[in-house]
């Protein structure tokens, strides 16, 4: 054999174990090659045939996505039209069609008709002709009669066979049916075109649609698109199977992909068992659909009931009921969550969406409602998909009213009247009443009484959600006024639990400053941050009438962090919920604040600190040297006193060489601090 004829036969071999595993992989969901074996053998076929370009045959796996877009899509004519199917909303509707089929084909009333039940895919209907078993053309349905040449696209589809597997395949076959886009490669795709500022699509079906009219077929190509086949056209020169249900597996046994949810069932009783089963599925599966279909089973039942119109009388469409609808937005309102977070609602005309009237649907967060540019007065396709809360999806723009108004964030919390801060660049808007918030309460007691804040043994949520509920605790403080005989009216508490309970309480008053502050649940204020405000100022009335800038001097507490403590202690109602924690007894130890200490020895010092000092942290260091009565700066000038320099330290250790500032190390600044 010459070398060619062995790389021709080594590339023939390679085409075939990828087709195959391509089918093991795509048609039947079974992979048998791990990816990486599988990348080999494309590898190397890619590789021989860059090398010998003349052995390089269309069919070829490598060949899918073609180089050039093409200039606008040519019409074909399909030879048999592709219908369009009747569609059942209820029982009735379906016994009806049942019954007509008894009917026309005179069989007994008593023997249940055989139909094969599938899922009704919702995507876009395609035709695909096969000629000796290779792919030569792909068209779309549409107007049934004459369809788009979309080859070059439908090529790109992995699932989509370029040659058939197997033998026996008619030497004409057109198979039918539906491209769609999975639900998760959806979501990403959107959330890749959002980051990159491109056009997002409002549904899996719609993506699908757009991604096989793109004319360049590479961009196609990266659209995670699927099929599933469901019915032939045109078939020459061969024969396919008596029932609809036997031509599917055959299509399966040629490596064209069909829907596995599918059965044959008996009769309208098996068909409605069948439409309870995929409704209760519907959400679980990989990809959308809008009902099921029935279809007769038997070939010769079908040729005998023939067509009606556009749509055969042997197969129909249950539909579910639809998860999108049109509607208006009358009002556009805010509501508060267990967090704070401040979360447009739209009020809408009521509308059947989903199985349910819908009157309310959110808006997620005014990111997005400002990317969705949702205005009242506007049409909009609300979403209601299983239990999921309805959303508004889209604008239909073409519809928008004059005088449809822009909503802006509302400048106090609906609920409790505090303010509401909203921070560039963060999508969530958020009330600020924090403790006092009817909306929050719950959620702030629950943080209040965690173990890492006043640590109040046996306080749990189902407790804090009976005490709210009662409207006995609206701020943490009314929790110090609990008595036992209260405590033992709520669930589940005798007064053994209830005195235990108030002992923790009690307990919890002895606590620390760093600790406390944490408790008061303010946004962006962890322990870290608590722990670092609590050392800084060292009691809790410097810290409450510190400015944002006085602030933003605490190590690691940023614009971000800084401004919301001070909104948080700017409150009215805040800074009460904390004058009656006090009174009911809280307390910690206080410590002099850096302004108290008038003179210590550093009184008037200005340190700097640079690099890593060998025995304490640079917190620890810049506490003792403020509780010296020294100040610590970040950045060395000509009043700066000293330098205080560590391992790898940086410019400021050279800039205070050059000022010449005094340059001093760990044993010197411990030495400093001991004279005091
Ligand atoms: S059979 C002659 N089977 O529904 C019957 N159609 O409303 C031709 N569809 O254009 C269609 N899933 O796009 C059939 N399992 C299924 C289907 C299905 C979805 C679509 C198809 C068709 C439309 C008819």
């Amino acid at each position: 054999m010459s070398a060619s004829a062995t790389i021709q036969k080594r590339a023939e071999w390679l085409r075939e174990q990828i087709r195959y595993h391509n089918y093991r992989y795509h048609v039947l969901d079974d992979p048998e090659l791990p990816d990486i074996e599988y990348d080999r053998l494309v590898r190397e076929l890619e590789s021989l045939e860059r090398d010998n370009p003349d052995i390089v045959t269309a069919d070829s796996p490598t060949q899918r996505v073609g180089a050039n877009p093409v200039k606008a899509f040519g019409t074909i004519a399909h030879k048999l039209p592709m219908l369009s199917l009747e569609n059942a909303f209820s029982e009735d509707e379906l016994r009806d069609f049942n019954r007509r089929v008894i009917d026309r084909l005179q069989t007994d009333p008593d023997s249940a008709i055989a139909y094969a039940a599938e899922p009704k895919l919702d995507g876009v209907a395609v035709s695909l002709l096969y000629e000796e078993g290779r792919l030569v053309r792909g068209a779309t349905r549409g107007d049934g009669e004459r369809g788009e040449d979309i080859t070059h696209n439908v090529r790109t589809i992995e699932a989509v066979p370029l040659s058939l597997l197997g033998r026996g395949f008619p030497g004409t076959l057109e198979v039918r049916g539906e491209v769609f886009m999975p639900r998760a490669g959806f979501r990403e795709f959107n959330e890749n075109a959002r980051i990159k500022g491109e056009k997002t699509f409002v549904n899996p079906r719609n993506a699908a649609a757009g991604s096989l009219r793109q004319l360049d077929p590479r961009l196609t190509a990266e659209r995670p698109l699927d099929i599933y086949l469901y019915a032939v056209g045109q078939v020459d020169g061969g024969k396919l199977p008596q029932r609809h249900s036997q031509v599917l597996d055959r299509l399966q046994d040629w490596g064209l992909k069909v829907c596995p949810e599918r059965r044959v069932v008996e009769g309208v009783d098996g068909c409605l068992q069948f439409y309870r089963e995929m409704g209760a599925k519907r959400d679980l599966l990989a990809y959308d659909i809008d009902g099921v279909v029935y279809k007769v089973d038997r070939l010769d039942y079908q040729a005998q009931l023939g067509f009606v119109s556009r749509a055969p009388r042997w197969a129909i469409a249950h539909k579910f009921p639809a998860q999108e609808e049109l509607t208006i937005v009358r009002d556009i309102e805010f509501q508060v969550g267990r967090t704070g977070a401040v979360t447009p609602v739209a009020r809408l005309e009521p509308v059947f969406v989903g199985g349910v009237t819908v009157s309310n649907a959110t808006l997620h967060n005014m990111h997005e409602l400002h990317r969705k540019d949702v205005r009242i007065g506007d049409t909009v396709i609300v979403r209601r998909a299983g239990d999921v809360i309805p959303e508004v999806v889209a604008v239909l723009l073409d519809r928008r009213v004059k005088g449809a108004r822009v909503v802006k964030v509302p400048k106090k919390c609906p609920i409790c009247s505090s303010a509401v801060l909203s921070i560039e660049g963060e999508a969530v808007a958020r009330c600020t009443g924090g403790l006092f918030c009817p909306a929050q309460r719950a959620e702030a007691l629950r943080h209040f009484a965690s173990r890492r804040a006043m640590d109040i043994d046996g306080l749990g949520s189902k407790l804090i959600e009976q005490l709210v509920a009662v409207d006995r605790v609206r701020t943490p403080a009314d929790l110090y006024h609990l008595t036992v005989d209260e405590l033992m009216t709520l669930e589940r508490m005798g007064q053994k639990s209830a005195e235990k309970l108030l002992a923790s309480i009690e307990r919890s008053k002895q606590t620390t400053l760093s600790r406390f502050l944490y408790a008061l649940g303010i946004r962006e204020v962890g322990e870290a941050t608590a722990s670092a405000l609590a050392g800084h100022f060292g009691n809790l009335s410097e810290l409450m009438s510190a400015s944002e800038e006085s602030l933003q001097a605490v190590s690691d507490v940023g614009p971000v962090v800084a401004s919301r403590v001070y909104a948080f202690f700017s409150e009215k109602h805040n800074r009460d919920v904390i004058q009656s924690l006090i009174k009911a007894g809280v307390i910690w130890a206080e410590r002099a604040s850096k302004a108290a200490v008038a003179d210590g020895p550093l009184t008037g010092k200005v340190f700097v600190l640079t690099g890593t000092l060998p025995g304490m942290t640079r917190d620890e260091a810049k506490d003792r040297i403020q509780a010296a009565g020294g100040k610590v700066s970040g950045s060395v000038s000509a009043k700066t006193d000293f330098v205080v320099f560590g391992d790898k330290a940086g410019s400021k250790l050279t800039k205070a060489q050059k000022l010449g500032v005094r340059t001093i190390d760990q044993q010197e600044l411990e030495k400093l601090l001991a004279d005091q």
